[in-house]
């Protein structure tokens, strides 16, 4: 009999060519989703799911499915998978790292350039038709070139947007738990330092790390308190790794320059303080989104969990201890 496999939101068709060649596909194509319900009706005899960072993948669904041996999540994040639990279950969950590495720091670059030159206001600005002189000072932002990065979590993408800053001649500065090792610091360019420094010292802070309960607003009051008043904040991560409601105050008293922010904490409803400010340029969590790289997500998906469902292990495992234990 042929594996059951549930795609539970409109992926690029790329994906279902593979996903048909392993199995029997039940596919929701639309971009709405299912409710919890329905996601667990559907999925209860599947043996595989590919699902999206908008699905609650959660004990519960992973009971009602009980012949799941793979979910294949097609982001590099999986904070919306209890992984926890579906280890315990034995059920491999996999993601998508490295595909979407460039595309994402290319929209975290973009998003500095965008708030430290006002490039939202100006643009509304001109089309309110407001516009009626040229004027010294209108629009003056902030330098990027020969100022100081500073960089949040120095994975795969914290590192791309480190080398597209070398091309600004800018001083690289990073805060991770796991630092780099010496050779890479010389290599890459970048200079580790301590948190209160990072938040200090940058002029630019871009924010790289994965949401878990160590980096729930991670950045927050506190930290706005060491920031410069030039300063700008880019987050490409995840909403909640920033206290958006010590943002807006930050933003509101001149705490703080800017911002450039791709995630929210309650996506897709975005902070009404947030949406009041003209110092800040917003975004709906397209950091990935090229045409090129969400294909290749998508594939990459489809592949990990064809792999599980003819007996190979994933390419890109989460749980990877589940491996380990066959
Ligand atoms: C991810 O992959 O985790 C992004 O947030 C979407 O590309």
């Amino acid at each position: 009999m042929r594996p059951g496999l549930l795609v539970t939101r409109h992926v690029f068709p790329e994906a279902i060519a593979i996903l048909e060649q392993a199995g029997d596909v039940q596919y929701n194509d639309t971009s709405d989703g299912l409710s919890a319900d329905a996601l667990k009706a559907a999925a209860a005899d599947k043996q595989a799911i590919v699902c999206q960072l908008t699905d609650k993948i959660d004990a519960a669904l992973m009971d009602a499915a009980s012949d799941l041996k793979v979910i294949a999540n097609v982001a590099v994040g999986f904070d919306n998978i209890d992984i926890p639990a579906a280890t315990e279950r034995g059920i491999l969950v996999t993601n998508t790292p490295g595909v979407l590495t460039d595309t994402t720091a290319d929209l975290a670059f973009t998003l500095l350039m965008a708030a430290s030159r006002r490039i939202s206001e100006a643009d509304r600005f001109l089309r309110s038709g407001a516009w009626h002189q040229w004027e010294i000072d209108m629009f003056t932002g902030h330098d990027i070139f020969g100022h100081t990065l500073g960089i949040l979590g120095m994975g795969r993408i914290g590192h791309g947007v480190a080398r597209r800053a070398r091309g600004f001649d800018m001083r690289v500065i990073y805060h991770d738990v796991n630092r780099a090792t010496p050779e890479q610091e010389v290599e890459w360019g970048i200079e580790y330092v301590d948190r209160e420094t990072l938040f200090r010292e940058s002029d630019f802070l871009s924010i790289h790390v994965p949401l878990n309960e160590n980096t729930r607003h991670a950045v927050g009051g506190d930290e706005f308190a060491l920031m410069k008043p030039t300063a700008v904040l880019v987050n490409t991560s995840r909403g909640p790794v920033v206290d958006e409601k010590a943002l807006v105050k930050a933003l509101e008293s001149g705490q703080i320059a800017s911002a450039g922010l791709d995630v929210f904490e309650e996506e897709p409803t975005v902070d009404p303080g947030l949406l009041a400010l003209e110092n800040i340029v917003l975004v709906p969590h397209i950091g990935s989104a090229s045409i090129k790289t969400r294909t290749r997500m998508c594939t990459m998906a489809a592949e990990n969990a064809a792999a599980v469902l003819s007996g190979h292990p994933p390419i890109n495992p989460v749980n990877s201890e589940i491996l380990d234990a066959d």
